[in-house]
């Protein structure tokens, strides 16, 4: 996204288009995301790891979207995915032709597998399963052994690795709920060898999201790597890694190259691999498409309550929680650049009753009025895969630019829509 003469643009492939156009086409608030970032940061991880054998498996939770799980799919991406609903979007998206194609190069993280859910994916196909408890191998097996069909896995490993982010989202240490202590994983892939249905083909770990420092990637690495070749030693067939996701981008106006982030990413990966032979599987979500997305929305009305001044979007905490939840920074743009605006120190809320539904407080803005289109920016991962319905409210139309060409992939929701499940 970037200002072109005196308005706000999303650009890419040498074309921009024009938020307010789009505002104005599709209605707020409006995702509008920017095709070309995605498919150029995908290339960056393809081509920092293009001289050993890997695949980008991108971590559908962040954005669900089908037209965004098209256009990776596309380029060669492989899906991380956490829930049969994900699954059934990766089918969808690859259309019958190449599903099969596209399941097989898709992960299953999660702790929390069904049994249905299991099922769908050993159908499908799937090229591993991260399994994270030994109950949950356990019913894998079980499954597999009903269905007939042999269940790839890795075992999800907790190496007890500190890295800085916020408290949600932080997943390495043995405090938390994912994974197994890597030092007991040597003792449950031995017990599982002998299964005729189960085989142990890789070792997984992912130790949290938003990451900005490197360092604690490879030392997780370097643990696996450790195992991976303890179970080689023990006669295991392991045939991948995969380091999970969680590269960290930064939100915010501060200077960010991407490129030299994916290479450091990768320098801290490679070094910790060494001359390990094994197929690279990488899980990044936020990074491909964090910043290719922003949320357009609208100003209802401006007010002073006292010392403050509110200004209230047509966008709400139900399209965009990061704020509320994490109190997750978002850059706020106005859509129309005013020369020699005024700034003014505002709190950004929205419609919902809650106090928490704000996107920015005491933030310094350039005086908006009724009327204006703001861009809350960085805004395509956990946006709209995050959001819900409370307050009745219906969810963001989402579109995606590609070279100029603005397609709507999904279009706003109607309230007939919102009560079809329900009965009087
Ligand atoms: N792999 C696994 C097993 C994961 O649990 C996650 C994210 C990823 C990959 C992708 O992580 P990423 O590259 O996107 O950091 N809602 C939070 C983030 C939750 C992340 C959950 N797991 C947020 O908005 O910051």
């Amino acid at each position: 996204f970037a200002v072109c003469g005196d308005e706000l643009c999303c650009v890419g492939g040498g074309s921009s288009v024009e938020l307010r156009s789009l505002a104005q086409e599709y209605g707020t608030p409006l995702y509008v995301y920017s095709g070309d970032q995605i498919v150029e940061r995908a290339r960056m991880f393809q081509n920092a790891f293009a001289d050993r054998a890997h695949t980008v498996c991108y971590a559908v939770k962040a954005n669900s979207a089908l037209g965004i799980l098209r256009l990776l799919g596309d380029q060669g991406c492989g899906f991380d995915i956490v829930s049969g609903g994900e699954l059934a979007r990766v089918i969808a998206a690859a259309g019958p032709e190449r599903a099969h194609e596209w399941t097989g190069r898709v992960v299953f993280s999660g702790v929390g597998k069904t049994a249905e859910e299991m099922d769908s994916a050993l159908a499908a196909g799937i090229l591993q399963f991260n399994v994270e408890s030994e109950a949950e191998l356990e019913l894998l097996a079980e499954r597999a052994e009903l269905l007939q069909r042999k269940a790839r896995f890795a075992l999800r490993v907790n190496p007890d690795v500190f890295a800085e982010t916020h408290p949600y989202i932080s997943t390495g240490l043995s405090a938390h709920k994912f994974g197994i202590a890597i030092g007991l994983a040597r003792g449950v892939y031995a017990r599982f060898r002998e299964h005729a249905w189960l085989e142990a083909t890789g070792v997984s770990v992912h130790i949290g999201s938003q990451i900005r420092q490197v360092e604690p990637f490879q030392a997780a690495m370097e643990r696996v790597v450790a195992l991976v070749r303890e179970l080689r030693a023990d006669g295991a067939n392991i045939r991948t890694v995969d380091g999970g996701g969680g590269l960290g981008i930064e939100y915010g106006a501060e200077e960010f190259s991407p490129a030299a982030k994916v290479c450091a990413y990768a320098n801290a990966v490679r070094a910790a691999l060494g001359d390990l032979d094994a197929h690279l599987l990488i899980e990044p979500g936020r990074f491909l498409v964090g910043q290719a997305g922003a949320l357009v929305s609208r100003v209802l009305y401006t007010k002073r309550n006292g010392e403050k001044k509110f200004v209230i979007t047509d966008a709400a905490m139900n399209d965009l929680i990061r704020p509320a939840l994490y109190q997750a920074h978002h850059e706020i743009v106005p859509v129309m650049q005013v020369a020699d605006a005024e700034a003014e120190t505002v709190d950004v809320v929205g419609p919902v009753c809650e106090s928490g539904d704000f996107f920015a407080r005491d933030r310094s803005l350039p005086e908006l009025e009724q009327g204006d289109l703001v861009a809350l920016l960085d805004a395509g991962a956990y946006g709209l895969s995050l959001s819900s319905n409370y307050n009745t409210r219906l969810r963001p139309a989402e579109v995606l630019v590609r070279s100029g060409e603005a397609k709507l992939i999904r279009r706003r929701e109607t309230y007939e829509e919102l009560f079809a499940p329900e009965m009087v």
